[in-house]
């Protein structure tokens, strides 16, 4: 590697996701390999780009990663922007290590982060990561494929215990405001109804579907509920902060599944799965994808471009700009959530 090579950063920000450490071990393998550039890890999300926490990262240090969950380079939800004063709260650390281009791995609030910052001139190539699959510009984030792939095998699992108890199952998936993993893992594990955010849901019509299939002889059903869904009439979201003040959502399915048991008669339990969607190792669609994604913002890197991110468009790995990824929180469309529907009871 010569004197003047370029220096690249790489970090990984807000909630983890499996095939993060697949884009770290493909933006160090082709910065150095093909462009015999330099690359430095920073610790701990934007907070490493804050406090100076970065160390090199070389060949050696991405073996056997591709397959690993959760991050080697550690996240935050720490914010230059919310818990300092921006661009000059992560310029004292870009200029110390000769840093030409940030590669940023995050979600939504990460993107946004990095949009302002490229706007006061930090030279930033990001990329999406999400297991909501939720982000504008891209058809796909990776680590949704292994979210939907754990939920719908847990659905499967609670389907046959449901079967022989003769139980209504309401089982809560993750996906924040957005309704993405619990439509396809509902579709994928033939669930009698779906509720997610996007679409207002009626109790009663859903307990009609149950009775309706209870009189068909199916005495058993599965409802997938969406953590972000408004909570029943007469029921208050519970508002709770973490650490940083971040909401924190999850157990509506608590309050959905008692007015569920009154209305259809059939004994009801919840199961919430929570952190396994996120955890573990990513399927090889989501290795592949993640793969691709750190390749392409590593060639961006070098090639001095900024403000954008990169996304899987069709068959095509792309750039888009910052602006077009922060434009909106990506809903489901009705298309979609209509097949799904057709499948209901
Ligand atoms: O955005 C990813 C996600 O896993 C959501 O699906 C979930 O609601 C949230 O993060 C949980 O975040 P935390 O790690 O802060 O509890």
């Amino acid at each position: 590697m010569s004197a003047d090579a370029p220096v690249v950063a790489v970090l990984t920000a807000g909630g983890d996701c499996p095939g993060l450490n697949a884009v770290i071990r493909a933006v160090v393998r082709r910065c150095i390999d093909v462009h015999d550039a330099e690359v430095v890890g920073v610790e701990n999300g934007w907070n490493g780009l804050m406090e100076n926490e970065v160390r090199s990262l070389r060949r050696d240090d991405v073996r056997g990663i591709l397959q690993q969950g959760g991050t080697i380079l550690g996240t935050s939800r720490r914010d230059p922007y919310e818990q300092g004063d921006g661009y000059a709260s992560v310029q004292r650390t870009v200029e110390r290590n000769g840093i030409d281009t940030v590669i940023v791995i995050g979600g939504d609030g990460t993107l946004r982060t990095a949009l302002r910052l490229a706007d006061e001139g930090l030279q930033v190539v990001a990329v999406p990561k999400t297991i909501d699959n939720d982000i504008a510009g891209t058809d796909m984030t990776f680590g949704f494929d292994t979210a939907v792939e754990i939920a719908t095998q847990a659905i499967d699992r609670i389907t046959t215990t449901a079967e022989a108890h003769e139980r209504l199952m309401v089982v809560e998936v993750m996906g924040r405001t957005r309704g993405w993993i619990a439509t396809w893992a509902g579709i994928a594990a033939g669930a009698d109804a779906i509720l997610i955010p996007e679409f207002p849901y009626d109790l009663d019509e859903i307990a009609e579907v149950v009775r309706t299939r209870v009189r068909r002889g199916r005495t058993f059903s599965i409802v997938v509920v969406a953590e972000g869904v408004d909570p029943p009439p007469g029921h208050d979201r519970e508002r709770r902060l973490d650490a940083l003040g971040f909401e924190r959502v999850g157990g509506v399915a608590y309050q959905i599944a008692p007015e569920l048991e009154e209305r259809t008669g059939v004994e009801t339990r919840v199961t919430v799965l929570g952190y396994v969607q996120r955890g573990g190792v990513p399927t090889a669609f989501d290795r592949v994808l993640a793969t691709r994604l750190g390749v392409k913002a590593a060639d961006l890197a070098i090639e001095g471009t900024s403000g954008v991110m990169t996304a899987l468009r069709g068959p095509e790995i792309v750039a888009v700009p910052l602006e077009e990824a922060c434009s909106e929180i990506k809903k489901v469309p009705p298309r979609l959530y209509e097949v799904a529907k057709t499948f209901f009871g």
